[in-house]
């Protein structure tokens, strides 16, 4: 008895929707007035380290690491304050990325969506009252 072949997120989403998802997200999350204080760098550069990371993350070739070193996402989020009001911010953000690139309708996009909810979960590091202004 054959198998079923277990196919990747990355195999069924494809290299082109992922970098469309990816600049439709962050242009969103450059102006949204919760994550604004703690998004100071180049967008460009992001993208770029974003588009290499969901790339791995969906089961294909390991862009980031081959670069970065391990993702080790929670530390190498650790500098910045991350309360569970940003997260909802973040998720709020991919969502509407979902929708406008059309990932939402794709067989996968379920899916995929959830585990970044899983993982935007684990990068809360701040409770809300802890934020220090500036
Ligand atoms: C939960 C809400 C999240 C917030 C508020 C957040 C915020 C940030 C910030 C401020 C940076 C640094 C940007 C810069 O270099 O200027 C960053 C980098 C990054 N984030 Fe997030 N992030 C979140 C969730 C996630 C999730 C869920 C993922 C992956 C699925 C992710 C992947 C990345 C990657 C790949 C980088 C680049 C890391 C590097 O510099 O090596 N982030 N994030």
């Amino acid at each position: 008895m054959t198998e079923p072949r277990l196919q990747t997120l990355y195999s069924q989403i494809g290299a082109e929707k992922i970098e469309e998802l990816v600049n439709a997200f962050y242009p969103k999350v450059y102006s949204d007035p919760n994550l604004i204080p703690i998004f100071q760098g180049d967008m460009r550069e992001i993208m770029r380290k974003q588009r290499m990371f969901l790339t791995q993350f969906t089961g294909g070739p390991p862009l980031f690491s081959e670069e970065f070193g391990p993702p080790a996402m929670r530390r190498r989020h650790l500098p910045f304050e991350i309360t569970p009001t940003r997260a909802q911010s973040w998720l709020r953000c991919m969502h509407e990325a979902f929708e406008e690139t059309g990932l939402i309708d794709h067989p996968a996009g379920g899916m995929f969506f959830e585990r970044l909810t899983q993982v935007a979960a684990i990068m809360v590091n701040t409770e809300e009252d802890e934020t220090v202004e500036s």
